[in-house]
């Protein structure tokens, strides 16, 4: 990928999110979905809370250049990295809640992958996405499974949880397919159905990817928010130098190894 030169010095968490987690993290469960959804030459796509942009640039290479795929994220700095990587696709800023497509703008596939979970009005994305398909338009979204059961996320959460107390961890928060496809029905679309798919998550690396996890577990503990910068930076490092008997009991030659769960619900506007 074509990071800018200053990113090599000093990473934002967009550039680390797209260097060290998108390929092994989030790239094979988007081929997973453009898959799924059976995408046909001069498909429309949009891509909702795309991030960097994995989904839609995985749509973009199959459907070649001349495709029309839209990316959209609330995040300028994900934007940022997403538009350095691929600038042939178009980036717009804006939220789920309000998507900022033009009147007549339609799409005949949707896809959101790992963004629901974070949207705090999920009916108002919901129909968003639903507005935004053709009539009889594909929709995919994923939001990974309970923390509770992927092991190793519980067993982090828990170190960190004894330093933080209980931390609600946002990116497992929407886990229950009963929920994901009662909020799809009740939008109004059509032939929804959902599926839980696992696999096996390898980080050669896995020392740094404890590390960006501790961090987002930090990121998203109420009691941190109200810790001084000092007090929040040792309490990470704590429970970084603490989550290293759970790093290495999954751990083996190659590196960190782990199943990690989502749901993939489909669905027609
Ligand atoms: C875990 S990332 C997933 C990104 C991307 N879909 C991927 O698979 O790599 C979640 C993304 O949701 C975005 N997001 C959170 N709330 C949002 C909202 N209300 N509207 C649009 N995007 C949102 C964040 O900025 C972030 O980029």
């Amino acid at each position: 990928m074509n990071l800018p030169s200053y990113a090599m010095k000093q990473a934002s968490f967009p550039e680390m999110y797209e260097r060290h987690l998108v390929g092994r993290l989030f790239q094979p469960w988007a081929e997973m979905t453009v898959e799924e959804i059976k995408l046909s030459s001069g498909d429309r796509v949009l891509d909702i809370a795309c991030g960097t942009g994995i989904v839609a640039r995985v749509a973009k290479e199959r459907l070649g250049d001349h495709a029309c795929v839209v990316g959209v994220d609330l995040s300028p700095d994900m934007l940022a990295v997403a538009r350095a990587v691929a600038p042939g696709i178009d980036w717009r800023e804006g939220s789920a809640g309000a998507l900022p497509l033009r009147e007549e703008e339609r799409f005949d596939a949707v896809v959101c992958q790992q963004g629901l979970q974070f949207f705090p009005d999920k009916p108002a994305a919901a129909a968003q996405m639903r507005r935004a398909l053709v009539h009889g338009g594909k929709l995919a979204v994923a939001t990974w499974r309970s923390d509770e059961e992927v092991p190793f996320f519980r067993e982090l959460r828990r170190v960190a949880e004894r330093h933080l107390g209980s931390i609600a961890d946002q990116r497992h928060s929407f886990g229950e397919p009963v929920l994901l496809e009662a909020l799809l029905r009740d939008t109004g679309f059509h032939e929804v159905r959902s599926k839980i798919v696992s696999r096996t998550i390898r980080f050669e690396d896995g020392a740094s990817f404890v590390r960006m996890n501790s961090m987002a577990l930090v990121g998203m503990s109420a009691a941190a928010k109200a810790m001084h910068d000092e007090e929040r930076k040792c309490v990470l490092e704590t429970i970084v130098r603490e989550s290293e008997p759970v790093l290495r009991s999954y751990s083996d030659t190659s590196g960190l190894a782990f199943q990690l769960s989502t749901n993939l619900a489909t669905a027609r506007g």
